[in-house]
């Protein structure tokens, strides 16, 4: 019988570029119908514009680490289904919120098993990307996960960061009353949110049971900048120039002043790290 070396085997289930653009194919053809079906597809078409520009970032992520072909090539992939449970979410319940729906990342698993988009990567591939999917959205991850799967569920979770600051800055700073489902429809009752200001600017670590109101989703927003892990992430919001957007329509006071300080110390103290 034919040996071949193990050193060959791994080349051969080496990810490569087409097999993203593959998944990319796929993806498209996936989340079309919620688009053409939608009686208004903005909230669709937002999550594909969203997908397309984690993919972006991810590569700019990737890029910074040095990663080779195939580390980049699963990683973009990661970040193309990442969150395709958001279509069959706001399909069925008409929100992005997990708490009123159910967990998008757990639906995300089911549509990329149901729809056999990964079938063409090997099984460590396939089973890496589904448990980074599963992990994006959580408050935090385990320290005890293996090297390959703890990379990629940070890059994934610092390049979906990047570009959620992204569309929070362009919904603050041009508001549609049309596009409250970005925001959870939650409400603007003009006061400081000083619990949770003051828990984070404590603890560094965001806490979602606090989230009940538009300002206390501000906080938490600004507050994800202490779950990044890599300077080029910190470096990339720090560019958008986001905090003061998100803590700026709070109603002023020391308390929001501090707490905007100690986040831009931090995001400018991760940009100068070296990983
Ligand atoms: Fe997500």
């Amino acid at each position: 019988m034919l040996k071949i070396p193990a050193i060959l085997l791994e080349d051969w289930f080496m990810m490569t570029h087409d097999d993203f653009l593959k998944i990319a194919k796929q993806f498209h053809a996936y989340t079309r119908p919620f688009v053409d079906r939608a009686e208004d597809p903005y909230p669709f078409v937002l999550k594909q514009e969203h997908t397309a520009r984690v993919c972006r970032a991810m590569e700019m992520l990737c890029a910074s680490l040095g990663l080779d072909g195939p580390k980049t090539a699963r990683a973009c992939a990661a970040a193309m289904v990442h969150d395709m449970g958001r279509f069959p979410q706001f399909a069925v319940f008409y929100t992005y919120s997990d708490v009123r729906s159910k967990n998008h990342a757990a639906l995300g698993c089911r549509e990329i098993v149901r729809s056999n988009i990964l079938s063409h990567l090997s099984v460590t591939d396939r089973q890496l990307i589904l448990r980074a999917v599963a992990l994006h959205n959580r408050p935090r991850l385990s320290g005890k996960l293996g090297s390959d799967l703890s990379l990629l569920a940070c890059l994934l979770r610092d390049a979906d960061k990047i570009d959620i600051f992204n569309v929070m800055k362009d919904h603050y700073l041009n508001p549609d009353s049309s596009h409250g489902f970005i925001t959870y429809d939650l409400h603007d009752d003009g006061k400081i949110p000083a619990t949770a200001a003051k828990a984070l600017l404590e603890t560094r670590q965001n806490d979602l049971s606090y989230v009940n109101t538009l300002n206390n989703m501000r906080v938490f927003q600004a507050g994800m900048v202490y779950d990044l892990n890599f300077p080029a992430a910190a470096a990339a919001i720090l560019d958008l120039d986001v905090i003061p957007v998100l803590l700026g329509s709070i109603p002023p006071s020391d308390l929001i002043t501090r707490l905007e300080q100690a986040l831009l110390d931090h995001l400018k103290s991760l940009a100068a790290s070296r990983v």
